[in-house]
């Protein structure tokens, strides 16, 4: 098993990342946090796979324990999500001492890390994520959030979990289409930061990526922590994993996040900053050709053109936004990637030159 611990003093944490030890994660729970309650967050696809594993485990060490099921999907990480997920703690008698579980993908875990930070100003959580997507990017560093109608994470904040436990094995039951999503954030870390993980991911294609899987999952963590240990709340280093996301969030956007996924829309953001990255010669095209033939690989190269006016106005509410302009991230090389603030009218040219 191997433990990366995020160190942040007070708020540090271990994420354990192995094959096949689901079912001896309470246990690992238990020994660590010794919690009376706890209430299981997870949603109606996960909950059919893996809730009475877990509950069964929960209920042999005398843990009292509760679930809350939300419907699987972007449209429950909303507000009115969070009032249901309120009453149901407050049903339970949840106190302090008490702990909160996130059993799923991104979705769960952003808006089960929000109740446990809100709920009487802030109950411990715990992450077991199962998505690749949760696994390597949104269950380590703190971020938690919900939705609001005019943007995706528009209310959140830095609350992190008392620690993570990574089962590579649970990919298994992950459909194709989510784990092809989960690879567009892998593919974001060896743009930004990890050129040998470049190297793995070319010599492997989305059928025998599954053999190297986890060795691909601590490398993506430890690249994580190794940013959030240095830049909690993102005044610069952190902005770096935003690549490709103020175009994707824009794109999910677009749609109303009903046509793309997460990944698929970052997929799309990548070669958006890849094309005018090209054009503004800020890569050479061996880089370029690279990159896109890596998308390519992994299922995430769409051809579709959206009118990027409407694009801009979604960007302008981007949280990374301020005032007049908007921090975007560019890469060096593969690997190597910097932070240039700039307005939107530079940003809207550079975007559309990429494209012409
Ligand atoms: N998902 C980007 C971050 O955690 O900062």
């Amino acid at each position: 098993m191997q433990i990366i611990n995020l160190d942040l003093n007070e708020n540090s944490y271990d994420i354990f990342i192995d094959s096949g030890y689901f079912n001896s994660i309470p246990t690992m729970i238990n020994d660590s946090f010794s919690y009376h309650k706890v209430t299981i967050i997870t949603d109606d696809h996960v909950s059919e796979l893996y809730l009475e594993q877990i509950k069964n485990e929960f209920s042999k060490l005398n843990v009292i324990c509760s679930e809350y099921i939300i419907p699987n999907g972007e449209s429950s990480k909303s507000i009115e999500m969070l009032t249901h997920i309120y009453s149901h703690l407050i049903e339970h008698n949840m106190t302090r001492t008490d702990a909160i579980i996130a059993l799923g993908g991104g979705v769960v875990g952003d808006l089960a890390g929000f109740a446990a930070a809100t709920y009487l100003r802030g109950i411990d959580f715990i992450q077991i994520p199962t998505t690749l997507l949760s696994q390597v990017d949104s269950s380590v560093g703190g971020k938690v959030a919900v939705n609001l109608p005019q943007g995706k994470n528009l209310v959140g904040n830095f609350y992190h979990p008392s620690a993570v436990y990574i089962d590579t094995e649970v990919l298994n039951t992950l459909e194709e289409r989510e784990f092809i999503s989960g690879m567009a954030e892998v593919i974001k870390y060896a743009c930004i930061k990890d050129r040998s993980l470049f190297d793995i991911l070319t010599s492997h294609d989305l059928d025998s990526i599954h053999s190297v899987i986890k060795e691909i999952i601590i490398k993506c963590v430890q690249t994580k922590a190794n940013i959030v240990m240095e830049d909690e709340k993102e005044s610069y280093e952190r902005m770096l994993l935003n690549y490709g996301h103020t175009v994707g969030h824009a794109i999910e956007k677009y749609y109303d996040y009903k046509k793309y996924n997460h990944g698929e829309a970052v997929g799309q953001g990548m070669l958006y900053m890849l094309k005018a990255s090209l054009k503004a010669d800020l890569i050479d095209r061996e880089t370029y050709d690279s990159l896109v033939e890596l998308l390519d690989v992994y299922g995430l190269l769409f051809d579709e053109v959206y009118p990027l006016e409407v694009l801009m106005t979604y960007m302008k509410n981007d949280k990374k936004s301020v005032k007049d302009k908007i921090n975007i991230v560019l890469l060096k090389t593969i690997g190597e990637s910097y932070i240039e603030k700039v307005t939107y009218d530079y940003l809207e040219k550079f975007l559309m030159e990429g494209l012409c």
